[in-house]
């Protein structure tokens, strides 16, 4: 047994400024700074904390040495009526993602249709942010990145894909869009993170241990697993291809590690395909069909052990409505270090892909 640590409650514009301080202590630009940390208080206030203020410590190791650009030019390469290259110059991935999802936005507005890709970024956090800002203007959005090859191959002993994450996002009438947004291993890595920061014990079925076992101390991990075997290994293999080697950048195991070199750029790919539904049918009937999609899976009965049928991303949304008015759970670890005066504690230089 582990022990587990304690969770204080944060005000959110307390934990933006604290994050934007840190980031920018570390030499962040300001304006990148802020976006970083409205996003990672976004992914802490829906309970996505893999993905909020526990990364603040790699990003600003990342960013003192020098691993992210801190002035990116980036650049928007239209590449035809509906498709485009952001290049992203290896600023902040918050910001440079933020930033092509607008060219994203205008080009669905021009053509109905826009699949743009983002090339050379450092690592964009939950794309649920990215997704839900898009079907919030009224377009269904689908994003996808790629991540550091962590995920052992369905009947392989060696690491080779990313966790590679898919992220969907469809509007609906008067409501909070619908946001589907999943690593494509049984759980992202970022969990695991979570977990240490917590000294909270996982299920054995998220990852192996460097024996290829499974494992429930998030300390010992050393692979992950895809969801459903060779599905989810499919799954991750077409986000690759289409987040990497369709923007020309390195794929599966030539994916750069998030830990291996943090004076290095990482070179990663992201990318958004965002519809237009008035292209389709009309529009607002698709948002009441939607909104009628949910209402019957409201309606469904509950199978034992449950108490309800949730729409994907209702959960997040309930989180995020009573933790932006009544504060953001954290690990008072973590908290500790915000107000601290570390910029960084210079643990992940250097390291293999599980770094401790
Ligand atoms: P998760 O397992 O927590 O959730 C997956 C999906 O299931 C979500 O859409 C969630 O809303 C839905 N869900 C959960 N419980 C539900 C329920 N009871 N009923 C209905 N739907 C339910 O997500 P996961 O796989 O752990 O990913 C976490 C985050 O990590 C995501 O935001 C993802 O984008 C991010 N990520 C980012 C990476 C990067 O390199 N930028 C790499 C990998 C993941």
């Amino acid at each position: 047994m582990i022990e587990e640590t304690a969770i204080v409650t944060v005000e959110p514009n307390k934990l933006l400024q604290l994050i934007k301080e840190k980031l920018m202590a570390a030499g962040l630009k300001e304006a990148h700074a802020q976006e970083t940390a409205k996003h990672l208080v976004f992914a802490d206030a829906c309970g996505i904390h893999s993905h909020g203020a526990v990364r603040v410590d790699y990003y600003a190791e990342r960013i003192a040495k020098g691993g992210v650009t801190i002035e990116p030019e980036i650049v928007f390469e239209k590449t035809g009526a509906s498709t485009g290259i952001v290049h992203g110059d290896n600023g902040v991935g918050q910001y440079v993602c933020d930033e092509a999802l607008k060219y994203a936005i205008d080009l669905v507005q021009e053509s109905g249709l826009a699949l743009v890709g983002v090339s050379r970024t450092s690592h964009s956090g939950a794309l649920s942010y990215y997704v839900k800002k898009a079907a919030e203007k009224g377009y269904l959005a689908l994003a996808m990145c790629q991540s550091d090859p962590m995920v052992v191959p369905f009947g392989g002993k060696q690491t080779y894909f990313g966790t590679n994450p898919i992220a969907f996002s469809a509007p609906r009438k008067g409501s909070n869009p619908i946001v589907f947004d999943m690593a494509t291993t049984v759980q992202a890595w970022g969990k695991i993170l979570d977990a240490r920061s917590k000294n909270k014990e996982i299920p054995d079925t998220w990852a192996v241990d460097a024996e290829g076992n499974p494992t429930t101390n998030p300390h010992n991990v050393n692979g992950l697993l895809p969801i459903s075997g060779p599905k989810g290994y499919g799954l991750m293999m077409m986000v690759d291809i289409l987040a990497g080697t369709l923007l020309g950048l390195p794929f599966g195991k030539h994916v750069s590690s998030m830990y291996a070199d943090l004076t290095e750029k990482r070179n990663l790919g992201q990318i958004y395909l965002l519809i237009d539904p008035a292209r389709f049918t009309d529009s607002e009937v698709f948002k009441e069909n939607i909104d009628k999609m949910v209402d019957e899976l409201h309606e469904i009965e509950p199978a034992k052990g449950f108490d309800q049928v949730y729409y994907p991303g209702e959960l997040s949304q309930t989180r995020y409505d009573k933790y932006m008015a009544e504060g953001i759970p954290i690990a008072a670890s973590i908290y500790d270090y915000l107000v601290s005066d570390t910029v960084h504690f210079n643990q992940y230089g250097g390291k293999g892909a599980f770094a401790e």
